[in-house]
């Protein structure tokens, strides 16, 4: 356990944070969502009231303080000591944030915080850049894939079962817009490591994906 990361990158609504949350239970690791901290920022740019600029948001990229505390199925999010669990989920933020991550100083901030929280080993981080930038020498790298229409079918089911009216063709543009910002963006943008292991999830449950990963990680402990 001790120096072990298990780095999870790929595109929007692949199911990352879901499979990571479950292996880390199983694993007794630790679990970092580093999408949660592109979006803090995004939430803090926003609630200055200001418009976005790459200046202002690498100003506070650089100031921000994001804490993670985990409580039974979820992982709480403050911002400078207030909740922002909810509020970094907006369509607002969602439709900016990956112009927030493009900012190499916010990815300068945000990797050196990532590094220092995992710097003991013992987590399962997920992103888009965790197995290319912030732990290249992770001991156990996976690419967690889906089909775009696949991604946002489950996307749409969670928001239904939260009550809300869902436009499937929407949502599929917005995480196709999405994955291209992400894609082709110059600093850091996303890829698959050339030893991550690729897994498209398309077909496959969560238990039968969560179970998937933990034998992958077996074998490389
Ligand atoms: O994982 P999630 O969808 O919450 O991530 C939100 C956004 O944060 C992504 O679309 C991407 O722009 C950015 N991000 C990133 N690098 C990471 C994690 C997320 O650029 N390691």
């Amino acid at each position: 356990k001790k120096g072990f990361v298990l780095a999870i990158d790929g595109p929007a609504g692949a199911g990352k944070s879901t499979i990571a949350k479950l292996a880390a239970g199983k694993l007794g690791f630790a679990y970092i969502d580093t999408g949660a901290m592109y979006r803090a920022v995004t939430w803090k740019l926003l609630q200055t009231g200001e418009p976005f600029s790459p200046e202002l948001a690498g100003k506070l990229a650089n100031e921000i303080r994001i804490t993670f505390r985990p409580e039974n199925a979820i992982n709480r999010v403050f911002v400078d000591g207030t909740e922002v669990t909810d509020a970094i989920r907006t369509a607002e933020v969602t439709g900016l944030v990956s112009k927030v991550a493009a900012v190499p100083e916010v990815r300068t901030a945000m990797v050196d915080q990532q590094r220092r929280m995992g710097a003991e080993g013992g987590i399962v981080m997920d992103g888009r850049d965790i197995g290319t930038v912030v732990f290249p020498d992770a001991q156990c790298k996976i690419f967690l894939t889906a089909t775009v229409e696949e991604r946002a079918r489950r996307r749409g089911l969670e928001l239904e079962a939260k009550g809300e009216k869902v436009d499937y063709k929407k949502l599929q543009e917005d995480i196709a817009f999405r994955d291209k910002q992400d894609s082709e963006r110059e600093v850091s943008p996303l890829r698959q490591a050339e030893d991550a292991i690729y897994l498209d999830t398309s077909a496959m449950n969560i238990e039968q994906v969560t179970d998937k990963v933990l034998e992958l990680v077996k074998e490389k402990q």
